[in-house]
């Protein structure tokens, strides 16, 4: 009992930090551009769940709503790119503030690993976004095991291979 209120309490503690390097970072800032380039400029509706004080979003970004949702209000306050956020304990209450297919893009950097109901949150996803829309999710290949669910850290010794996926 202890213990899960000093995670939780670490988990609420704003972290003004970037969880992956720079290289990621361009890697992800690069791909969005590609992707929002798509859309009609300064017409287009994004957001950014699981968010933090960056969303890696390309410096020029021509997006008419930037929407931000994550746990802790600090850390949101702080992300220079939104022009809204909202706070959101996906793991508590798998839903999005938001109405039905309201953005064109819904982004998730480094974080799908930290939810205990994610078809729950993939739904609300498919909810938020207008018919065609877009969800990205980023992965990292660092792993902070005390916090990431089970089901992401349970099989770390196996590759890929051995569950048959990805094999030849
Ligand atoms: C590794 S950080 C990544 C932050 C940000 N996406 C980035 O790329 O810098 C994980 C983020 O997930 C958020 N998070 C963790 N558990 C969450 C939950 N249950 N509901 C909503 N957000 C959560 C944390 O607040 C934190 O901002």
């Amino acid at each position: 009992m202890a213990s899960e209120l000093v995670r939780a309490l670490w988990v609420l503690k704003p972290r003004f930090v970037t969880h992956i390097d720079e290289d990621a970072i361009e890697a992800i800032r690069n791909f969005y551009d590609v992707q929002f380039a798509q859309a009609p400029q300064g017409e287009y509706s994004v957001l950014d769940i699981c968010s933090s004080w960056i969303s890696h979003y390309p410096e020029k970004l021509k997006a008419k709503r930037v929407a931000i949702t994550g746990m802790v209000e600090q850390e949101l306050a702080a992300n220079k790119q939104a022009t809204e956020f909202a706070v959101a304990d996906l793991n508590k209450m798998p839903k999005l503030p938001y109405g039905d297919s309201e953005f064109d893009f819904v982004t998730n950097v480094v974080s799908v690993d930290y939810l205990i109901k994610p078809r729950d949150v993939f739904a609300e996803m498919h909810r938020v976004l207008k018919p065609g829309g877009v969800a990205i999710m980023s992965f990292s290949n660092r792993c902070f095991f005390t916090k990431a669910i089970n089901m992401w850290v349970q099989n770390m010794s196996r590759s890929p291979a051995d569950e048959g996926v990805g094999g030849a």
